[in-house]
């Protein structure tokens, strides 16, 4: 996994911390395990999810706050405290994958008084546990966030969009075992600036299946260059599309589409 030095060193802290558990413990202190995970898509928090759990040697446990609204308040009250009860008596990871997507949610959770109330639960279970699992919040929309939100967590970890050299790390590392030229890697790079990780792996798969069709092992830099700014083109399109449909604010007058 690729990461700005930033993220790296407030992930490695955490592993660290929670590594020495006990003997934090015995000193009356408390490893940081509270997490909140903020950029866009594509740039790594679920994978962050998976790769400290492995780290770490604990199960990884997805809760998507969406499915655990029902109709019925009291019933999503109840599943909400079944999830800290879990957060309580088994350690973990609790992965709240997108947790702010609720209100965009068709369906069920139309009413947005409920939608606040169950964010609002969420939020302040996440205050009061104090287990020793690992709770991680990970949103795309850090700006719907009220600030009074962060102070809850122990550690806020931005993600952004890779630099050129970490899009060449990236490239290299996805297309090991093909052919390329040298300066491929960077000229490449000046065409991904802009696309996320997953973009980006994303189109060098791309590059790898031309080339496997084509039974050749090397893949040319106009060949790649080409994949990356046909993704390119897609991303933004998507984003386009995106800003047209999307509720400025999840409290809004509900779901569009
Ligand atoms: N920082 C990164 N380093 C390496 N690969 C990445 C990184 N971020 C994303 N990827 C690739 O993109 C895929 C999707 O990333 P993901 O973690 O789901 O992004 P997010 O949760 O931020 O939307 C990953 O499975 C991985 O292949
Ligand atoms: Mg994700």
């Amino acid at each position: 996994m690729i990461l700005e030095d930033a993220v790296a060193e407030k992930l490695h802290r955490t592993v660290k911390e929670q590594r020495l558990y006990s003997r934090l413990q015995e000193h009356g202190l408390s490893p940081r395990r509270k997490l909140l995970l903020v950029g866009p898509p594509g740039t790594g928090k679920t994978m962050t999810a998976a790769v400290l759990a492995a780290e770490l040697g604990i199960p990884l446990f997805l809760v998507r706050l969406d499915t655990l609204i029902t109709k019925f308040m009291g019933e999503t009250a109840a599943k909400l405290r079944q999830v800290f009860d879990a957060v309580g008596s088994v350690r973990g990871i609790y992965f709240f994958d997108e947790f702010d997507a609720i209100g965009s949610q068709r369906g069920l959770a139309n009413d947005v008084g409920e939608i606040r109330r169950v964010l609002n639960s969420f939020l302040q279970m996440i205050e009061q546990d104090h287990s020793n699992s690992v709770i991680i919040a990970a949103t795309n929309h850090p700006e719907i966030l009220d600030y009074a939100l962060f102070r809850r967590f122990d550690d806020v970890v931005e993600y952004g969009l890779p630099d050129q050299g970490r899009i060449a790390t990236m490239l290299k590392g996805r297309l090991a075992g093909f052919r390329t030229s040298k300066s491929t890697w960077k000229r490449a790079a000046e065409h991904a600036l802009g696309l996320s990780y997953a973009d980006i792996a994303r189109a060098a798969d791309e590059a790898i299946k031309n080339a496997v069709i084509h039974e050749q092992s090397s893949i040319t830099e106009a060949d790649l260059i080409q994949t990356l700014v046909e993704r390119k083109q897609m991303s933004a399109r998507l984003a386009g599309n995106k800003e047209n449909g999307r509720p400025t604010n999840h409290a809004g007058s509900g779901p569009t589409r």
